[in-house]
This record gives C-alpha cells, sequence and structure tokens, in this order.
C-alpha cells in the first residue's frame, strides 16, 4: 500500500547545483594587475590599440581586401621582431610572395618565422615551439580546424578558428592579431561575426583610389574606442600621417564658389577637410542630388533647411556634394559647412579661403552646440586659418581661450552665418540685401 510521504526540499538551485557553490566576491578586493603590454612601435597604430598590446590578447583587423592589411601587419611584426621573435602566419600567399612584399618594406630580421599554413592546430603547434612574442594570422578565412567538415571560410570555421587563437593567446599570454575580410557574399563570414570573440576590434578603411587610410577602433577591452590612426599608402608600405588636415586639404584651390573648410573630428582627434558643393539648374522633372562621403539623407534634410529658413530656392536644381580626398564625415558638425558649400555655390560667390566653420543644424534653422570646440579651433589656427563660424554657445563657452591669431564668430542661426560668408551677395554686388535676395542665383554660370 502506497503512502504520502514528506517532501524534503533539496539545497539545489535551479541548475541543479547546490546553493552557495559560487560566491561573487567584493570588487573593491579584486585586485588590479597591471599589463605590461607590448610596445607597438608605429604610433599612430599603437594610439588606436589605447598604447601597445595587452599579453593574452586577440585583436582583429577588418577592412575590405587590398586596403593594407597585410602591409601594416608585415611592417608591425618587422619592427616588433628587432625585440624578440614573432611568427606571421599566412594563408593566402606563399613565402616567396610574403617575403617579396617583405623586401620592398625594409630590412627584414632574422627574428621573423614565417609559416605558410591554414590549418589552426598545426599553427598553435608551431606558436608553441617559437613561443613568439607576437602571433600574425592573415586571414581568419583562410583558416580552418580538422574537426569540423564545411569549408575554410564558414561561419563555424572562422569562429571555432577564432575561439581556439582566443584560447591558445589567453594561456600562453601571447598576443595575437588577426586579419578578418570585409566581403559582401554572404558564403564567407566576415570579421562582424567575430567581434563579439575578440578583445579589440580596428578597422582599416579607405578609397582603393585615395592613398590615405584610416584605423579606426571599434571595440577595445584595454583602451578606447575614440581613436584613430591615419596612414598614406605609398610605394615602400604604409607612412604614418601625423599632420592629417595638411593632407585632405593639399589640393584645395582657394577662390572657388561651393567650397568651405569643415573642422571635423574623427574619434577624439580634429581633421580639417574640404566640403565641396555645386548647385546647378536641373534638367529632370525630379532633381538630382548626390553626396560622396556624405549623408544623402542629411543632405535632403539641409537642402529643406535652406530652402525653409534661408530662402534658397533649391527644388528647382541639381545639388552634387562631395568631401575632398575621400574622406567620410558622419558628424552633425559637417551640417553648417555643408550648408554654407551649398549656399555659395547657388550664389556663385566664393567663400574666403582663410575661414573654417562647424555646427550642427536643428530644423528651425538655428545653429546647435558640438563636442570639443577647442580642439578643432586649435587645429584650424595650426593650419593658418584666421577665422572661424561656429556655434554661438560654444563660442561663449571658450571664453578668451581662443588660439592667437583666429577670430571665432559665433553664429545662432543659419541666416546668420550666410550673411556673414556673403556678405555683398552675388559676386560684384557689394550692396547689403536681405538674404532671399543676396542669394539670388546666377543663372548664367551655375546651370
Ligand atoms: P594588402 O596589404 O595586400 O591588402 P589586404 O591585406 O588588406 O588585402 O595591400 C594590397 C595593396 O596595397 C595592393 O593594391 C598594393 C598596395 N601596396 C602599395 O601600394 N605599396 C606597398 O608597399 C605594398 C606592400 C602594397
Ligand atoms: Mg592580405
Amino acid at each position: 500500500m502506497e503512502t504520502i510521504q514528506e517532501a524534503v526540499p533539496s539545497s539545489a538551485g535551479p541548475a541543479g547545483r547546490p546553493v552557495g557553490h559560487v560566491r561573487p566576491v567584493r570588487l573593491a578586493r579584486v585586485a588590479s594587475e597591471h599589463w605590461a603590454r607590448l610596445r607597438v612601435p608605429i604610433a599612430e597604430l599603437d594610439r588606436v590599440l589605447g598604447g601597445g598590446i595587452v599579453p593574452g590578447s586577440l585583436v582583429l583587423i577588418g577592412g575590405d581586401p587590398g586596403i593594407g592589411k597585410s602591409t601594416l601587419l608585415l611592417q608591425l611584426c618587422a619592427l616588433v621582431a628587432m625585440d624578440g621573435p614573432v611568427l606571421y602566419v599566412t594563408g593566402e600567399e606563399s613565402a616567396e610572395q610574403v617575403k617579396l612584399r617583405a623586401d620592398r618594406l625594409g630590412p627584414v630580421s632574422d627574428n621573423l618565422y614565417l609559416l605558410a599554413e591554414v590549418d589552426i592546430d598545426a599553427i598553435l603547434g608551431t606558436m608553441q615551439e617559437i613561443q613568439p612574442t607576437l602571433m600574425v594570422v592573415d586571414s581568419i578565412q583562410t583558416m580552418q580546424v580538422g574537426d569540423i567538415e564545411s569549408a575554410a571560410g564558414s561561419v563555424s570555421q572562422v569562429r571555432e578558428s577564432t575561439v581556439r587563437l582566443m584560447r591558445a593567446a589567453k594561456t600562453s599570454q601571447t598576443p595575437i592579431v588577426i586579419v578578418g575580410h570585409v566581403t559582401k557574399e554572404g558564403a564567407i563570414a566576415g570579421p562582424r561575426v567575430l567581434e563579439h570573440i575578440v578583445d579589440t576590434v580596428l578597422y582599416m578603411e579607405g578609397e582603393h583610389f585615395h592613398s590615405y587610410r584610416l584605423l579606426r577602433s571599434v571595440k577595445n577591452r584595454f583602451g578606447s574606442t575614440n581613436e584613430i590612426g591615419v596612414f598614406e599608402m605609398r610605394d615602400d608600405g604604409l607612412a604614418e600621417v601625423s599632420n592629417p588636415s595638411a593632407l585632405f586639404l593639399a589640393e584645395r584651390s582657394q577662390a572657388s564658389p561651393g567650397s568651405v573648410v569643415v573642422a571635423t573630428l574623427e574619434g577624439t582627434r580634429p581633421l580639417l577637410a574640404e566640403i565641396q558643393a555645386l548647385v546647378s539648374a536641373t534638367t529632370f522633372s525630379l532633381p538630382r542630388r548626390t553626396c560622396a562621403g556624405l549623408d544623402l539623407n542629411r543632405l535632403h534634410l539641409l537642402l529643406a533647411i535652406l530652402g525653409k529658413r534661408a530662402g534658397l530656392p533649391l527644388h528647382t536644381y541639381d545639388v552634387y556634394c562631395n568631401v575632398a580626398g575621400g574622406l567620410r564625415l558622419g558628424e552633425p558638425a559637417a551640417d553648417l559647412p555643408l550648408a554654407l558649400a551649398i549656399a555659395s555655390s547657388f550664389a556663385d560667390t566664393t567663400v574666403p579661403g582663410e575661414l573654417v566653420a562647424c555646427g550642427e543644424l536643428g530644423l528651425s534653422g538655428e545653429v546647435r552646440g558640438i563636442s570639443r570646440a577647442a580642439d578643432r579651433l586649435s587645429e584650424a589656427a595650426k593650419l593658418g586659418f584666421t577665422r572661424c563660424i561656429m556655434p554661438a554657445a560654444n563660442q561663449r563657452a571658450l571664453r578668451g581661450t581662443v588660439p592667437n591669431g583666429i577670430d571665432v564668430v559665433g553664429v545662432a542661426s543659419l541666416r546668420e552665418a550666410i550673411r556673414l560668408i556673403m556678405p555683398g551677395g552675388r559676386r560684384g554686388h557689394t550692396e547689403p540685401r536681405t538674404p532671399e535676395r543676396e542669394l539670388e542665383p546666377n543663372t548664367s554660370s551655375s546651370c
């Protein structure tokens, strides 16, 4: 006969493990470890990494194929090899091809080991033997682990290879840098599927037709993600650019309508660039609007603001915008200079060459404050600009801390800014007019 038995509650938690099995620690009592970081002898790369490479960390460098990832890493390996053994693993090129490239880049140290291999376990075996101070795996999409059946480059291969490299980096305290190509086809897994696994993610950007390259940090467990590094691709590899503004302004022609210099920020770094606009009467039923290096939706918004708040009848004009040098601007501080460039091209009036501008535009045509105004101003002064149009709120906040040789003009509205750059209206007109009259287009030359 069955009887009812008392059930004694067990001391197991929801996962079946006894309660009290794991204990938290007080964060304040955790000992702080100070990592001796591996020195990176390329200053622009060092800045993006947050000051050296942490031992045992896994760094991913992503970017379009052919942008310069292998070149940069080979240069890094050659320099680090001066102080200890370095292992460069390539799954893309033969040893001879890598040597050919290395010869272009400079002298090759005896401490730089090359391994043309794609099997992760074989690579990790070699790493244990050589015990390098740094290992580079180029590229992760060519690597494979034997016990997974899918082809190299598939999501599972790329993930598992990365996980094994991560484990090896952590146990041996060897920093490992992996290369990941950004791919458009879904068949090959891109760096995005690895971002959550690795410690640091850097992306190399740039246009193939321009020589400059930007290195941007999008994730960094050991540093800030606000930094960028600037390089120029030359015949002998990537050269550091310590004054990028000069590079981007190098080919600017001073007296041309529709050209305005913007004081922008890339990460925390101030950078000057030239924004160009071309406004011409449309021959289409719908006017064309295109931009290179700027956001098209933002352009549409600015055109609406220029029409409604500054009285520019742009609806019958095509508007083409461009950032010279192939730079891409994503921050709202480019609003005001872009609007001024459009107004200047529309009126066929040049903006003074010694002037820079920055400011965000609101829908009412108000000029809104921006971050790090003082840094932008110093960069402009350093490059010889003598006037800066910026949001009135930022000008007030500067409180006399303006660098020598540059005048700051604070503006609260777009109309005010347009009046400042074109006091006489169209070329050849000097008497003051209302903005609407001032900016009447010169149809003969704007077509
Ligand atoms: P690479 O580093 O192979 O690109 P990734 O590894 O990102 O695919 O760069 C290849 C391009 O760089 C190639 O088009 C040639 C150019 N390059 C130079 O202009 N100068 C150089 O010294 C080197 C090594 C490459
Ligand atoms: Mg490569």
